[in-house]
């Protein structure tokens, strides 16, 4: 018989990436073959999220593009998955009664039963209940055949309850994948040529937590540094009231764990950080850091800020730059803050107009980047180890790849570095890559 399409439109973080990947594998027992033509699709999945709400206007418009398709074809089904559907539930469905189904993050595993009931009874669905347990978390995301890189899912949730943060309210609680089947899973993908995975969880650091008595990150971090044949391991994201010593202790004995740490800040203001109820203060913040120098000197420490929250004065904003100029970090992610529904930071005083707020970030992003552009040119004139992940997108005949401190380079090569670590000597440096040139005896060895 033939294979019906799908077509699945991801929004959102690498957890995202991720569910959407799980839900090709499942439909595919239920005779779905993915499409990247939505044009063909017989049933479009569109995996959402509702971090701010920039990224729900965005979410609301592609499916307004979605509902042409539907008039075209009647048959076509439309679900929508992940955060913003956990969030609105049927409510979808007055914004876009057009939807067939509409699946919360607890619902992966259901997607095929969901879409048989849609298609027998002729009736929309919305599910959108959380289980104790999220049965997709142990459903392996499988990469493509040639993939040197993935992510590898070690957590689900957050029981952190951030004042400005969705996350808790649309994943719900935490809960962390037992130790023995993480490592089979990383053995797997070392089988299948995976050369570097990325852990991933909201908070990283808390795993375990849910296990009981078992294994913390750290361990797992030992645990996977064993395996062989896995040459990097990364992960993200880490939150700084969680990050032990026994953590940072890694950095420097386990070969393969990269130096690259991304550990959000959010604000540099004490009474900022405990208005978000973040849970440390910016000088805990730089004692860590400074621990993380000390354990891996060189480590790349990168970050996210909020600006605008609720109460930030200038002179909070002010503390946070301060707190820029002393770190450094090698690169940061920056937000106007966003007021998210259900969260606790919704009516409390002190709102930052519109104005101020991109005034705020505009500044905030300025000074990275003269601090993201001077780290870069820090590295030319140095050899870097770079594991190469395929043909670089800047239209030469580069390959592309990445230092152990997350630094793309783009250096001419050949297709048959793909998955080899090389040693490049940097010779250019911009704001999002450097370029160099591999060594002249890496090129013996590898012909
Ligand atoms: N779990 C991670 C990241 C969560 S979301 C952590 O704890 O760090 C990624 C980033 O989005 C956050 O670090 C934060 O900087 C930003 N963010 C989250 N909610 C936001 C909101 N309501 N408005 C603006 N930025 C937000
Ligand atoms: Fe959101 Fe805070 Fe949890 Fe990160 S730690 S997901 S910012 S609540
Ligand atoms: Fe967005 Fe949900 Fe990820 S809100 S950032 S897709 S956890």
């Amino acid at each position: 018989m033939e294979k019906k399409q799908l077509y699945i439109q991801t929004f959102g973080c690498q957890m995202n990436v991720q569910d959407s990947e799980k839900m090709a594998a499942l439909l595919q027992d239920s005779g779905y073959e993915a499409t990247d033509d939505p044009k063909r699709a017989d049933l479009i999945l569109v995996n959402t999220c509702s971090i701010r709400e920039k990224a729900a206007q965005k979410i609301y418009s592609q499916l307004g593009r979605f509902r042409a398709l539907k008039e075209q074809n009647p048959h076509l089904l439309i679900g929508v998955g992940g955060c913003l559907a956990q969030q609105q539930g049927n409510r979808l469905f007055r914004r876009a009664p057009y939807l067939d189904l509409v699946f919360g993050t607890h619902q992966i595993h259901r997607l095929p039963e969901l879409i048989e009931a849609r298609e027998q009874t002729g009736g929309r669905i919305a599910e959108t209940g959380f289980y104790e347990r999220v049965c997709s978390l142990d459903i392996p995301a499988l990469p493509p055949a040639g993939t040197i890189s993935t992510f590898v899912t070690i957590m689900q949730g957050c029981n952190n309850f951030c004042a400005y943060c969705v996350v808790p309210h649309v994943r719900g609680r935490e809960e962390s994948r037992p130790l023995p089947e993480i490592v089979r899973e990383v053995e797997n993908l070392a089988a299948r040529g995976i050369r570097q995975v990325t852990l991933l969880g909201q908070n990283v650091n808390s795993y375990g937590k849910t296990l009981g008595d078992g294994p913390d990150f750290a361990d797992l971090v030992h645990a996977l540094g064993k395996v062989a044949g896995i040459e990097r391991i990364r992960f993200t994201t880490s939150h700084p009231k969680d990050l032990s010593t026994k953590l940072i202790d890694c950095f420097g004995k386990v070969a393969s764990l990269c130096e690259h740490i991304h550990l959000p800040v959010q604000a540099g203001s004490d009474r900022v950080l405990k208005r978000m109820n973040r849970g440390y203060t910016a000088e805990t913040y730089r004692e860590k850091v400074a621990a993380l120098h000390r354990a891996c000197p060189g480590i790349s420490v990168t970050s996210d800020v909020i600006v605008g929250f609720p109460g930030e004065e200038e002179d909070d904003f002010q503390a946070t730059l301060a707190l820029m100029r002393e770190i450094r970090f090698d690169n940061l992610f920056s937000f106007q803050y966003s007021e998210r529904e259900g969260t606790a930071a919704v009516g409390m005083d002190g709102t930052v107009c519109d104005s101020v707020k991109c005034e705020r970030l505009r500044i905030l992003q300025d000074l990275q980047e003269e601090h993201t552009l001077a780290k870069n040119r820090a590295c030319v004139g140095r050899v870097e180890r770079v594991l190469v992940e395929g043909p670089s997108k800047n239209g030469r005949e580069d390959m592309t790849g990445r230092t152990r401190g997350n630094r793309i380079v783009n250096f001419p090569g050949e297709r048959e570095l793909v998955g080899k670590t090389v040693s490049v000597l940097i010779t250019e440096a911009f704001l999002h890559s450097l370029r160099g040139e591999m060594e002249e005896k890496e090129r013996e060895d590898v012909h």
